[in-house]
């Protein structure tokens, strides 16, 4: 069993728990994921891990109530736990696995809305203790959903809030702290990093794309297993088929075509429609579990 030591209410629907985990805590990288379970009869929910602390043992999980499971997991509390809590999983963040030196020399903008802020922490973290320095623009739709804003300021070169109300740091879209920052303030980055609602992650991609900003995206949205075998997460990336929870979740927001995905998302809610897309996508239906053909 997986104790949770810490248990908060952050906003309206959204939750985070510290859990204790050693093993995961112990070599989990920004952009990867867990599996949390409640009981035997529990869905499995994949969630990006917000933060760990390797000396503690334990992983951070932010989660926003979207269904039944997620609601009976908002009414867990300090001393309660999880039956299974499975991970590190999926590909960490590209710039962990690239040439330090390489990383070191680029201007980062990193691009968080809503409940995306959490999986974006980690990696701001990560630039931090590394001595790179990283713009962040955080969106929230006002200022009661605004979430880590302390924990962000703290390891933000500079930090931007947005809301889409104006009830707190500037009025606004990320999308048009984007391109003031580029086009008005003159800042230059060299990559973008954009996590959010796919709408958001859409949009940010259409604004850098004639920026001429490589953008990455995290596609945990469309996860529902988070194991390869469910066929939730299918994308088409570059005109290639690939799945979020093994190949990504991060991906080239460029290539990504966000169209098909969302519309893909709908259709995958009824048992109809999984069906259908059973039968249209045949033997790439699934993620390459390798063991559900
Ligand atoms: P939200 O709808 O409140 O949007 C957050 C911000 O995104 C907004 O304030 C705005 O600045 C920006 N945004 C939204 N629509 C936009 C548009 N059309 N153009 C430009 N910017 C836009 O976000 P929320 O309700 O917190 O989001 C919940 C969603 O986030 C869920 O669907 C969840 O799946 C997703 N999510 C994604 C990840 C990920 O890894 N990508 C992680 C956690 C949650
Ligand atoms: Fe089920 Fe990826 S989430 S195949």
């Amino acid at each position: 069993m997986y104790q949770i030591l810490k248990a908060e209410r952050l906003a309206e629907k959204i939750f985070l728990m510290d859990v204790e985990a050693p093993r995961v805590a112990k070599t989990c990288q920004p952009g990867e994921f867990v599996i949390v379970k409640m009981d035997e009869r529990g869905e499995r929910i994949p969630l990006t891990i917000c933060d760990y602390n390797r000396n503690a043992g334990t992983v951070t999980i932010v989660f926003q109530i979207v269904g039944a499971s997620t609601r009976r997991m908002a009414g867990l509390g300090k001393g309660d736990a999880f039956q299974d809590f499975v991970g590190p999983l999926g590909q960490p963040s590209e710039f962990v696995k690239e040439n330090f030196d390489e990383v070191k020399g680029r201007k980062y903008l990193f691009v968080a809305g809503g409940v995306g802020t959490a999986p974006v922490y980690p990696q701001v973290k990560w630039m931090r203790e590394h001595g790179i320095e990283a713009d962040v623009i955080v969106g929230a739709k006002t200022k009661d959903l605004l979430i880590l804003e302390e924990e962000m300021k703290a390891v933000a070169a500079n930090l931007y809030i947005t809301t889409d109300d104006g009830s707190y740091g500037r009025k606004g879209m990320v999308t048009e702290v984007i391109r003031d920052l580029v086009e008005n303030q003159g800042r230059q980055y060299d990559i973008c990093v954009a996590i959010g609602p796919m709408i958001m992650m859409k949009f940010v991609c259409l604004l850098t794309k004639e920026l001429g900003l490589p953008t990455i995206v995290s596609m945990n949205p469309v996860m529902v297993d988070g194991t390869g075998m469910c066929g939730a997460c299918r994308l088409s990336v570059g005109g290639e088929v690939k799945f979020a929870c093994v190949d990504g979740p991060e991906f080239d927001g460029h290539l990504v075509d966000f169209d098909e995905a969302m519309k893909r998302q709908q259709i995958y809610k009824t048992e109809e429609g999984r069906a259908m897309l059973r039968l249209a996508e045949g033997e790439t239906h699934h993620g390459g579990c390798g063991h559900c053909g």
